[in-house]
């Protein structure tokens, strides 16, 4: 039978009750209590209720817990319930309950469709400068959120608000001019070295550097051949950037970039709106906004500049524009910023604009997703031995290599093709799930052996584990009877294994309100390792029909949401690695 994922998770349920043995126990009063049902290790499942009600009832917790599982016990989904320690309720599934629900999950993964229209803004890179290690969060952890509020039924518009204008395309054209004047266009394709040497002749010649200063007012000002050159520097920036993504598994397209000069024409007509509704006044010959609650260090108000001294706009002004198209012209109802945690104030200010403005109504959420920064072994800032930022390329090439070994020492009967392709999925796997794996609010340490060892909470861990289910599943039907289901659950592993796989889809459903892909990690680990506990105590293949047809379907099962689940995260499941 078809049903959403989501219908799966049992807490609701058992939420559902624990309030109906409280409200019969001890009346209505005491039903609005929160049943506080959990996953506990000495149980499927563990109620606290008895230990919040003992006090208003004047009784000990397990005097209140003896009276619930009396109501508790014997119904159609809770097999026994046992007063535990100083008062709480453990809470037995029972099994076929586990068993159906497993069967539903193995029939389908249909999501229900078009929930909300959401913007995911994310990897925003500055043209004409490569990506480096810094865009790297942003871009990995952005792609694994699209991806799940997609899989859960949104609507997803993916925009890269990539850094494509402003005072450096000054001295970056008239580079481009001199390079071309010598024939050595080609250059531009080398984007750091280009940058570097524009940037060099600035700070060294002032003829040049009066040179990009007038070269600016004629980009601003619309200059035909200005704008010709400037649109050759996007492309090849666009087309660095597509590779990248390309490499990295990353959904986001050429089409997605929706770059800062996209706003330009809008630019005006925001500071007029902010004028009209009186929110934007003159400060020190500069146009600012003053949002209420932000202040400086001295409690004076914090300016949010929209209009400089010289006339310009600034980076606030574009990205109140672009908030305003999102939710006027692309109809957003939540709006999700993946940037680092240095912006959050500008992005809060920049919000709280928005809505004053009547951009944005109470309905409609706006979101930053904010995270730290990839540290070295040294615990600063991840450098190469030089000092200098790690570009990505290099990066994810020496995650490649170091993936290779690994595959080498693993599986040396592959053929060199099927070798390289495992390691390029275990290499770029390895960094995005390292990534994605860490509470993303914190920093963390990049650490090589660690994001690549075959145990422990790491990609190529989940992968190993995916593979050999692949392998079983193969086998299987190398013997000619591969037939699977339906799923009894009987052995206490088939239990635990049930419980974390009938888990998943409440795990995806609560990631997609609170953004933190990491637990999408812990959820597929906690899988994994007791998958490994099963498969060491239970034979599967030997054992005889219908444990072996039920056992055989827990392991398509288990492959489906370890696949799934790395799929979300934008990481490759191999069949062999
Ligand atoms: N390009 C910016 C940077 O590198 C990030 C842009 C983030 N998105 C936004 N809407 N401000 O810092």
């Amino acid at each position: 039978m078809a049903c959403p994922w989501t219908m799966l998770d049992l807490v609701p349920a058992l939420r559902e009750r624990v309030t109906a043995a409280v409200r019969a126990a001890f009346g209505e009063d005491a039903a609005s209590t929160d049943p506080a049902v959990h996953r506990s290790d000495h149980a499927d499942y563990q109620s606290d209720v008895a230990l919040a009600l003992a006090r208003p009832l004047k009784r000990s917790p397990r005097d209140v817990a003896a009276a619930l599982v009396g109501h508790l016990a014997t119904d159609d989904l809770v097999a026994e319930a046992v007063v535990s320690g100083p008062g709480f309720i453990n809470l037995t599934i029972r099994a076929d309950n586990l068993g159906q629900g497993l069967d539903r999950m193995l029939a389908t993964e249909e999501q229900p469709s078009s929930r909300e229209t959401v913007v995911v803004d994310y990897s925003a890179p500055n043209v004409a400068k490569e990506m480096h290690v810094g865009h790297l969060r942003s871009t990995i952890i952005g792609d694994a959120i699209a991806r799940l509020l997609e899989f859960e039924g949104d609507r997803v518009i993916r925009q890269n608000h990539v850094g494509d204008w402003g005072t450096p395309f000054g001295m970056l054209i008239e580079h481009l001019l001199d390079e071309r004047a010598t024939g050595h266009e080609a250059g531009v394709r080398e984007l750091v070295a280009f940058y570097q040497a524009a940037r060099a002749k600035f700070d060294a010649d002032p003829a040049f550097a009066e040179r990009a200063r007038r070269r600016v007012v004629l980009l601003q000002g619309g200059d035909a051949d200005t704008l010709a050159l400037w649109h050759r520097l996007i492309d090849v920036s666009v087309a660095h950037f597509s590779e990248l993504y390309e490499r990295l598994g990353v959904t986001l397209r050429p089409e997605d970039v929706a770059g800062e000069s996209r706003y330009n024409a809008d630019l005006p007509d925001v500071v007029a709106e902010l004028r009209r509704a009186g929110l934007a006044r003159e400060s020190e010959r500069a146009l600012c906004v003053f949002p209420p609650g932000f202040t400086t260090r001295e409690g004076e108000p914090l300016p949010l500049i929209v209009r400089k001294q010289d006339g310009g706009f600034t980076y606030a002004t574009t990205d109140l524009a672009a908030l305003r198209y999102r939710v006027r012209t692309l109809g957003a109802r939540r709006v999700i910023y993946v940037v680092g945690t240095p912006q959050t104030q500008h992005l809060a200010m920049v919000f709280a604009t928005a809505r004053l403005a009547g951009w944005v109504d109470n309905g409609v959420r706006l979101e930053h997703v904010a995270f730290g920064s990839v540290l070295g072994p040294d615990r600063k800032m991840l450098k190469t031995r030089a000092g200098e930022s790690i570009s990505l390329a290099a990066l994810l090439d020496e995650a490649v290599e170091r993936a290779a070994r690994v595959v080498e020492e693993k599986s040396p009967h592959l053929d060199p093709a099927q070798k390289a392709r495992i390691a390029a999925a275990v290499g770029i796997g390895a960094v995005k799930y390292a990534d994605l794996a860490n509470d993303r609010i914190k920093d963390y340490v990049f650490d090589w052996s660690r994001m690549l060892a075959l145990d422990g909470n790491t990609a190529p861990y989940l992968m190993y584990a995916h593979a050999r289910i692949r392998s079983i599943l193969r086998r299987a039907s190398e013997e000619g009877t591969a037939a699977i289901g339906p799923i009894a659950v009987e052995t206490p592993e088939e239990r635990a294994l049930a419980l974390a796989l009938l888990e998943f889809p409440a795990t995806l459903a609560r990631t997609a309100e609170t953004l933190q892909p990491h637990r999408i990690c812990g959820q597929l680990y906690e899988i994994a390792s007791v998958f490994t506990t099963f498969y060491e105590r239970c034979p599967v293949l030997r054992a005889p029909d219908p444990v072996r047809a039920s056992r055989l379907a827990l392991c398509t099962l288990t492959a489906q949401v370890l696949a799934r689940g790395l799929d979300l995260l934008g990481i490759a499941a191999p069949e062999q690695i």
